[in-house]
């Protein structure tokens, strides 16, 4: 899709002056952010945060952990909840900063324990299993010749590989699902009373769970991500030899279901949406399966599954030649970054074989840099070798809504996306 001057005019004269948390924006925020990058790329927006579209800007912000806290994320989030959610959460397990919510040097000591557990070594160890479990999707819908491959398949291929992980049992996988969905929601921003409710119940639903997995695996340890969790040891710092607390596996359980499911969801599904759209990509990556990694690059690239994630300014900070005060609450538009043209040439094409595709930032930079990473790449690359191995001829469906947007400033993706295909075996 190219960007069209229409729908940039479309946006008014300031583009300063943009709410883009409106449908119409968020539909296809991709005009809003190429005419910020241009006019105003560093800029306060009416919502009250600064944003930062172009990619070097983004790139030295994030890598700049002192001026820009990550501590940001969780400023304030339980004087906006209703009464009711807030009483759930104080029953709750405690929250804590470990990964996303928290910076170096206490962020360092939980990576280093959770960077161990998805080490490349790891991941490749996971490979037969992401295979079977892709193949086992498959088979349910091979023979139909029409799927929604987000209901029927993305959502299924990381949410069962790190249930397997973490020791789910699969009877429980739709209780799972539930939960995950709702550890995600509250991302979006728009929340009704009544959803951020039943997402704090579902919050703690969860952690009742896990933590008798936790207790479980403390007597009879297996080789699971849990276990990791349950035998880590702090190799340095104030809690040497120390392992964590029960609050802070949970909090990091949250977080890899937060960040690790629908993500890998939406990349499957919108990499599917954008070969089928552009006919000679899809004939070149089915014409030589190599190119399936780099497919997967440029799908990150050109829409990022996390569009963009906030920090806190500790100080004056000064990006892109802007002065941002102290206090400050400002976004790293990571979905913008994808498309600057200062850094990808002709950003609005899907290019597979685009040469410098895995420099963008779709999992973010610097010490919060995606710890599942190549867990959702290998799961990505499976999955389109598997579905190009025994499907063919993918097209969106005749039916009226073939595919359905979630609406989120933080998150992009599809909810929906119905196909039809040919079987090969
Ligand atoms: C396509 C899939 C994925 C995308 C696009 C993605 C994106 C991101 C991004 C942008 C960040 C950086 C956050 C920041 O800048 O503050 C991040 C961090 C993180 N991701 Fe992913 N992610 C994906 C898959 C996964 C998977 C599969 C897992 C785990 C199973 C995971 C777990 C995490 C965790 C725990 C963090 C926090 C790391 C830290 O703060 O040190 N992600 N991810």
């Amino acid at each position: 899709m190219s960007i069209s001057e229409n729908a940039r005019e479309d946006l008014g004269a300031d583009i300063t002056k943009v709410n883009m948390v409106t449908p119409d924006v968020l539909d296809c925020p991709y005009h809003y952010y190429a005419r910020v990058r241009d006019e105003a790329p560093v800029h306060q927006t009416p919502m009250g945060f600064w944003a930062v579209s172009r990619y070097e800007d983004i790139m030295t912000m994030v890598r700049d952990h002192d001026t820009f806290s990550s501590q940001s994320m969780t400023n304030g989030a339980f004087s906006q909840l209703p009464e009711e959610a807030v009483e759930i959460s104080r029953r709750d397990y405690k929250r804590v900063d470990t990964l996303l919510t928290n910076d170096p040097p206490s962020h360092t000591q939980f990576r280093s324990l959770v960077n161990k557990a998805f080490l490349p070594k790891r991941v490749a160890q996971l490979e037969e299993s992401i295979r079977q479990i892709t193949n086992d999707l498959i088979d349910k819908f091979a023979d139909k010749g029409r799927v929604d491959l987000v209901a029927e398949f993305a959502i299924w291929v990381p949410l069962t590989v790190i249930a397997d992980a973490l020791g789910v049992d699969r009877t429980d996988m739709p209780k799972f699902k539930k939960w995950s969905d709702d550890a995600v929601a509250p991302l979006s921003g728009m929340l009704s009373a009544e959803r951020q409710i039943e997402c704090a119940q579902s919050r703690y639903d969860l952690h009742r769970y896990m933590a008798a997995c936790v207790r479980e695996r403390e007597t009879d340890p297996r080789d699971d991500l849990l276990t990791d969790l349950v035998q880590a040891r702090f190799d340095s710092g104030p809690r040497q030899g120390e392992g964590l607390e029960i609050d802070e596996m949970l909090s990091i359980v949250d977080q890899v279901l937060v960040a690790g499911n629908e993500t890998t969801t939406n990349l499957i599904a919108m990499a599917m949406q954008h070969l089928i759209e552009n006919p000679d990509q899809m004939a070149k990556v089915r014409a030589n399966r190599a190119l399936i990694p780099n497919m997967v690059e440029e799908a990150l690239r050109h829409e990022a599954p996390v569009q963009m994630l906030p920090r806190f300014c500790t100080k004056d900070a000064v990006v892109g030649g802007v002065s941002v005060p102290k206090g400050s609450v400002i976004m790293a538009m990571y979905g913008s970054s994808g498309r600057d043209e200062r850094k990808f040439p002709n950003p609005e094409k899907f290019d597979v074989e685009r040469d410098n595709a895995r420099t963008h930032m779709a999992f973010g930079q610097g010490p919060h840099f995606c710890v599942g990473a190549a867990l959702a790449r290998s799961e990505a690359r499976i999955a389109f070798e598997l579905l190009f191995e025994r499907l063919d001829n993918f097209a969106f469906a005749p039916v009226e809504e073939v595919m359905h947007r979630e609406l989120s400033m933080t998150l992009r993706g599809l909810t929906k996306l119905e196909l039809t295909f040919t079987k090969i075996k």
